[in-house]
């Protein structure tokens, strides 16, 4: 059941998060199912709840006042720059974790993955609580991630029995993960806090491959992924660019030329704008039963990364526009 971030439901948040239940956790990224990262009964339950295959790790949420010691070791100096410049906020650190941490949370990895929340209604459950909460986000493994309580609701509803309502996310898109396990650090998932923030404290930073096995989510194929088969166009979007049939399209920009099958995620072409209207446009989408929707990329820097990322992962293919129709290419 949603209910409104109040002194009773926080309290019955922390009833039920003693008792080793999930809930649904508003975030400024996106909303966690979350539950006690200390207990490994209550963390197995996160992923029979979102049917996550067990070899993908979690993230843990610290309050404000909590060290980040509690869950990793082995914490470098970089690591520790970025906590003090970005913290609280959507930046999440894969660091050496410490015993405390059940196996069950990190998918028998030596390595935790660790973020502070910029949420009020998250910070205040967080210190009442104590204990990291470990938290994926609240959707159902491999589908579009949720921004409102509405959607953990539709995605999760009928598994969990309390969804904090903490209003639409600020931001939208899951945070930045950046490995600090090896000699330098790394970006292994693009998200809500741009890689050129990052790089103005770290310098330029390499990026994991998206080739190879998954160390990250975004990893997997066909991730974040609406029900609706989606196409990525390899070509930027130009009005007039609609076959006919039963689609729909999901462009950054569109200004001027409205029509009801082209969704915009930002008249202005502003990409923080974009970001937080993603994941509820694809659901939009998603809920107008189109034969397919065709989604175009957007600039590739600042939030515009993670955009494009996360297109690519709930793309079922690549298609290019030839003599007035798509193309699977
Ligand atoms: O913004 C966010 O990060 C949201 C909110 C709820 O905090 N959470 C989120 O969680 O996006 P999730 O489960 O959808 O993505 C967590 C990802 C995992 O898929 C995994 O790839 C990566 O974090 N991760 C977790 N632990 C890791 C580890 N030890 N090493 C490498 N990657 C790890
Ligand atoms: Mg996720």
């Amino acid at each position: 059941m949603i209910e409104a971030v109040t002194a009773e439901s926080l309290a019955k948040a922390v009833k039920a998060l003693q008792a080793g239940e999930c809930i649904g956790l508003p975030t400024e990224t996106v909303y966690g199912l979350a539950a006690d990262g200390l207990n490994p009964e209550a963390v197995a339950k996160i992923f029979q709840i979102k049917q996550r295959p067990s070899f993908d790790p979690l993230i843990y949420h610290l309050a404000a006042d909590m060290e980040l010691s509690t869950v990793a070791s082995d914490i470098p100096e970089e690591a520790q720059q970025l906590v003090k410049t970005f913290w609280p906020g959507p930046l999440t650190l894969v660091l050496p974790k410490q015993l405390t941490v059940p196996d069950v949370a990190t998918s028998g990895l030596p390595t935790v993955a660790a973020r502070c929340p910029d949420h009020d209604a998250a910070q205040t459950l967080l210190q009442a609580y104590g204990k990291p909460l470990a938290a994926p986000s609240a959707n159902r493994f491999g589908r579009i991630s949720p921004t409102t309580a509405q959607a953990v609701q539709e995605e999760l509803g009928e598994s969990i029995t309390l969804i904090l309502d903490g209003g639409s996310c600020r931001r939208g898109i899951e945070s930045t993960i950046i490995d600090c396990t090896g000699e330098t650090v790394k970006l292994a998932r693009p998200g809500s806090l741009a890689l050129e923030e990052i790089e103005q404290i770290t310098g330029p930073l390499e990026v994991l491959s998206h080739d190879g096995p998954p160390s990250a989510p975004g990893m997997l194929k066909s991730h974040y992924a609406p029900r609706t088969v989606l196409y990525l166009s390899r070509e930027t979007y130009q009005p007039g660019m609609r076959a006919g049939g039963n689609h729909g399209y999901l462009v950054l920009t569109n200004t001027g030329h409205p029509a009801r099958d082209v969704l915009e995620l930002s008249g202005s072409g502003d990409l923080v704008e974009a970001g937080v209207r993603l994941f509820g446009a694809m659901r939009e989408l998603d809920a107008r039963n189109y034969q397919s929707i065709i989604a175009f990329p957007v600039p590739d820097h600042g939030m515009g990364r993670a955009i494009n990322d996360r297109l690519q992962k709930a793309a079922s293919g690549y298609v290019v526009w030839r003599e007035g129709n798509w193309i699977l290419k």
